[in-house]
């Protein structure tokens, strides 16, 4: 696939999760040189597996032409990444906690280019509470993925009141160039658009449950079948993962004091105990045994 304008080199992902190793994946298929970083080798391990996994999948269903194996090749796996070359554009791809994202960005803010462009893919916490601890507010913007990231086009940009034009438009170009679907955002608040509206109904979802006016499975079936929404508000938290949707309902309720992001207990006792939806196994519903499996 084509790669025009500014961004034909190498994109530096942080965070080889969930959501890191989906991008690394789209980058790698449109023809991008990735460097996929994890402090955990275990999880880049699986990271590669994964991506193996899916580019087979759409090859064999003839969803994309190019061989997995040559794709695959133009992602480099690491935990030390070489800084040395030029790094066109770094998306922060670390858990929803904004100490470890200004940790994390600004030891590359220290190594990386001057001109390299910072995003992150936060969800909720506001962009310019990020840029403000970097050297480079002004080539800082938020690009919020929709997940999962191979099958969801969608992704917000966000720019905080330190983001530069050239910063939106060089971003843009890059996105465009990954094919995605941009929606921009005109002012930089918590939870920007996607995960306001979501995560209120996850919230009011999950409060239903406590409260025993239905059970998840029919929570989520009256939101699929009623509203015709492709997974209900709890099914698409234990995707996302239950300690992200609860630190961003923080992240909005910190915000602005709304009452509604305040996360609800239940969702508190799962992620202290550990159940953190699909990656973890359990969550709102069990998936010991492959696929969901109906838990209340
Ligand atoms: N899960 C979703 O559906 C979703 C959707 C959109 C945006 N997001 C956002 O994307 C970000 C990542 O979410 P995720 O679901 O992929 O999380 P995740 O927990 O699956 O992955 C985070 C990864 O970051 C790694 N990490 C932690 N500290 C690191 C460091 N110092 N250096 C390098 N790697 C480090 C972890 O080992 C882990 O593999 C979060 O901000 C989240 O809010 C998530």
């Amino acid at each position: 696939m084509s790669q025009t304008g500014k961004f034909s080199k190498r994109i530096f992902i942080i965070g080889a999760g969930f959501m890191g190793r989906g991008i690394a994946q789209i980058c790698a298929q449109h023809g991008f040189s990735v460097s996929l970083i994890d402090n955990d080798k275990e999880v880049l391990a699986d990271a590669r597996k994964e991506i193996l996994w899916s580019l087979e999948k759409l090859f064999s269903k003839k969803q994309m032409a190019e061989e997995p194996g040559d794709i695959i090749k133009r992602v480099v796996f690491s935990v030390n990444p070489d800084v040395h070359d030029k790094v066109d554009f770094l998306i922060e791809c670390v858990p929803e906690d904004i100490s470890l994202k200004k940790t994390v960005l600004v030891h590359y803010d220290k190594i990386c280019p001057s001109e390299t462009i910072f995003a992150t893919n936060t969800s909720a916490i506001p962009i310019g509470k990020i840029a403000a601890s970097t050297t480079r507010s002004d080539r800082l913007i938020g690009t919020h993925f929709a997940s999962p990231p191979v099958m969801q086009k969608l992704v917000e940009v966000i720019p905080s009141l330190m983001t530069s034009k050239e910063t939106v438009l060089n971003t843009r170009s890059f996105l465009e160039n990954l094919e995605r679907d941009i929606v921009e955002v005109k002012v930089d608040k918590a939870g920007f658009i996607m995960n306001r509206i979501y995560l209120a109904s996850a919230a009011e979802g999950i409060r239903l449950l406590e409260c025993g006016v239905a059970s998840s499975a029919e929570i989520d079936r009256a939101m699929r079948v009623g509203f015709g929404w492709s997974k209900g508000p709890l099914e698409a938290a234990d995707l996302a993962g239950l300690d992200i949707i609860r630190a961003a309902m923080i992240s909005i309720w910190e915000d602005t004091a709304d009452p509604r992001f305040s996360p609800p207990e239940s969702l508190t006792r799962l992620v202290e105990a550990g159940r953190l939806g699909r990656k973890t196994g359990s969550g709102f519903y069990d998936y010991s045994k492959g696929d969901k499996t109906k838990k209340s």
